[in-house]
């Protein structure tokens, strides 16, 4: 992986929302005094969550709300690879390329992204509302092929399904997460094969 640093071109202020900041508060009380610091991951979080993406300012805001170094807060946006450090579309869309992913298909989503979003990832498609990234396991093997956007795991894709939930998403829709082959969750397509008996 590159070197992640801040993008090149910065907002001139941050500041969080009365909601985000509400948010904010109550992950700082989570933590004794003294121990503000533990929230630096929530702070983050919530910043890209309201602007999309995670700033310098932002990182200057969380720094002075939690009584932290700036160098400690950057130290943490740029080693997650969670945080994006650049603008994004408004959906991002993450494809796990790891090899159980890979081995059932996941070059088929990274090529419908390619088509439907932009040649390379980081870039935001000219209707400004998708960006993608290639990610390592997302921890839904057992369903791969899968792509997250925004908290949702889309599992068991493969080309065509993917067409259509990035087309539901320039609609407007938000697809119904999970499985897209019709199983209900890890089970086996052909419903359960053990464990079908309950004990009384
Ligand atoms: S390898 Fe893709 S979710 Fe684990």
């Amino acid at each position: 992986m590159s070197a992640r640093r801040l993008h090149q071109e910065q907002p001139a202020s941050f500041a969080y929302s009365a909601e985000s900041k509400a948010r904010v508060d109550r992950e700082i009380a989570k933590y004794p005094p003294g121990r503000q610091a533990s929230a630096v991951i929530a702070l983050l979080w919530i910043g890209q969550e309201q602007y999309g993406w995670v700033t310098k300012p932002m990182i200057e805001a969380i720094a002075s709300l939690l009584g932290m170094a700036y160098i400690r807060v950057l130290e943490v946006a740029t080693f997650y690879t969670m945080f994006n450090l650049a603008p994004e579309g408004r959906h991002l869309v993450q494809v796990c390329t790891t090899t159980p992913c890979w081995l059932r298909g996941s070059d088929d989503i990274v090529a419908v992204c390619k088509k439907q979003i932009a040649d390379t990832q980081h870039t935001i498609s000219k209707d400004g509302k998708f960006s993608w990234m290639e990610v390592e396991c997302l921890g839904a093997c057992v369903n791969a092929p899968m792509l997250q956007i925004g908290r949702d795991f889309y599992e068991d894709l493969d080309g065509p399904k993917t067409e259509a939930i990035l087309d539901a998403f320039r609609r407007g829709e938000t697809p119904k997460p999970g499985p897209q082959n019709g199983r209900h969750s890890s089970e086996p397509i052909g419903g359960l094969t053990s464990l079908k008996e309950t004990q009384s």
